[in-house]
């Protein structure tokens, strides 16, 4: 196990861990400074290619923009994010995450689980690829948006569900959409951290979707808080270049380049 991994489990009843997707270098480079764990999510397939959901995103557009993520990251734990249907058996699980480790150099990917695919996480860590879970609602295997062990019933088959990937070799696991008690129980049983996305302050961590905290992708749930409204942002100053350009007082002399260098 790397130390980076170890740092990250290290962690668990010590200091919350900070986490957010990055799509990009740019932004990755931000979240760099602050965060833990940056996850490449199969979320871009809704924020950043306006696909109905995240089921056609292929391994080919996550490795690329996991390349440019690298680009900006100098400390935090990068995790990618494995498609829907590159991870359906052993053979193919190994060899899609070897691939994007290799091309990538990126710490560790998430598997979202269909509750059966203990099997293949074994698999990938008995071959020392570092594996995230995913459990509760998975956009990968469920079809509609739901809160998650909502019963006592549902939530000791969560917990189950989280143990045996656990045992499976996960050094953490995320938890999406779970009810604040259901996170509790989790969280106090299981010996890696967890993650949490909508799941109340009972977890070991917390992740985002950065487009959605920075008011940007225009999907917000309960559970998401805007630290910003980026898209107001954006639109005063490309109003301003608008106007700026119709009247010509963009560019003006101190933009023109008269042959030297740019400063
Ligand atoms: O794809 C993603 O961004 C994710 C997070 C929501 C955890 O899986």
């Amino acid at each position: 196990m790397s130390q980076k991994i170890k740092k990250i489990i290290n962690k668990k009843n010590v200091s919350k861990i900070v986490s957010l997707t990055a799509y990009s270098k740019n932004i990755a480079k931000i979240l760099d400074k602050y965060c833990d764990i940056i996850l490449v999510g199969d979320s871009m397939a809704n924020v950043l290619y306006g696909q109905e959901n995240t089921h056609k995103i292929s391994l080919t557009t996550i490795i690329n923009h996991t390349i440019s993520v690298k680009k900006g990251i100098k400390k935090s734990l990068l995790v990618v994010d494995m498609p829907k249907g590159t991870y359906s058996s052993k053979n193919k699980a190994r060899k899609n995450a070897r691939l994007v480790m290799r091309l990538t150099k990126c710490d560790a990917i998430k598997i979202e689980s269909n509750k059966k695919n203990y099997k293949i996480i074994k698999d990938l860590t008995k071959n020392k690829i570092p594996v995230m879970g995913h459990i509760g609602y998975t956009p990968q295997f469920n079809k509609k948006f739901s809160v998650q062990g909502d019963t006592e019933k549902k939530s000791k088959k969560l917990l189950e569900e989280a143990l045996s990937i656990e045992k499976a070799g996960a050094f953490s696991i995320v938890l999406e959409c779970l009810t604040a008690n259901t996170s509790k129980l989790i969280t106090s049983n299981l010996k890696i951290p967890t993650i949490g996305i909508g799941s109340s302050s009972n977890c070991d961590g917390q992740i985002l979707v950065t487009d959605d905290m920075l008011g940007l992708s225009g999907f917000y749930p309960k559970f998401v808080k805007k630290y910003t409204f980026l898209n107001r942002i954006i639109e005063k100053a490309v109003k301003k270049y608008t106007k700026e350009v119709k009247k010509m007082s963009f560019p003006s002399k101190k933009n023109f380049l008269n042959g030297t260098r740019a400063k």
